[in-house]
């Protein structure tokens, strides 16, 4: 299994964005997580589609723009054409799924489907193959810096074992209150992909990608 790092950006400090996103693009990460916020799904107002066209033209990280979004299919091609490779929805925001997943992978970008830590995985049953990625929310979506809620470790489990009974691939994103000292836990869960706002740029960037990077190597080696 790959070990990927997508640090958030909500946390970094907007006057010096492009600086923060080149520091963790040296330290290795391979994606960039981009919180979407509509005021309306959740309480609270990010960037839009401009803002991640600007940072574009600057960093070649794969872009994994997390869209905290009510029916984010009117604006799927906005941030297609802004450069995201990976956009995530909100299964509870979206009235027809399939539909829209197909129409993430039509643009031939990779899909991904959210779910809030109260939703059950139930909601994935059907569309399971559809999406190359399930981003498991750890904290409830809308603000950066909060505590991970311990009862994820036994849903990231479960997830995990469905995704192997049905033989698939898929990736396990985790998303909320990661920090270097709980991390080896979603790993050991079975998380893949993990999301880091405040543990990343509160500090030294660089410095708190490496030693993400470092615990998940030593995972991927084991694994
Ligand atoms: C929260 C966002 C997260 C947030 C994580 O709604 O989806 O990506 O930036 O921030 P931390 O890692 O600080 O909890
Ligand atoms: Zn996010």
């Amino acid at each position: 299994m790959q070990y990927i790092l997508s640090p958030s950006l909500l946390a970094a400090d907007t006057g010096r964005l492009a600086e923060e996103v080149e520091k963790v693009e040296k330290a290795g990460a391979q994606y960039l997580h981009l919180d979407v916020m509509d005021g309306h799904f959740v309480p609270n107002f990010s960037f839009g589609p401009p803002a991640i066209a600007s940072l574009r033209k600057r960093s070649s990280l794969v872009f994994d723009v997390h869209l905290m979004v009510e029916e984010p299919r009117r604006y799927l091609e906005d941030f297609a054409k802004a450069g995201a490779d990976i956009i995530t929805v909100h299964a509870e925001a979206v009235t027809h799924l399939d539909r829209t997943l197909y129409a993430i992978r039509e643009m031939g970008l990779k899909a991904g489907v959210a779910l809030n830590p109260a939703t059950p995985l139930c909601v994935l049953d059907w569309i399971l193959p559809l999406a190359d990625m399930v981003l498991l929310m750890t904290v409830n979506p809308g603000f950066g810096g909060q505590a991970y809620i311990p009862y994820c470790d036994e849903k990231i489990r479960a997830l995990r074992s469905l995704i192997q009974a049905r033989g698939l691939q898929t990736d396990i994103e985790v998303d909320g209150g990661i920090t270097l000292q709980n991390v080896q836990n979603v790993l050991d869960a079975g998380a893949n992909v993990i999301v880091s706002g405040s543990g990343v740029f509160r500090g030294d960037a660089g410095a708190n990608a490496a030693a993400f990077l470092d615990i998940m190597r030593k995972q991927e080696a084991r694994s």
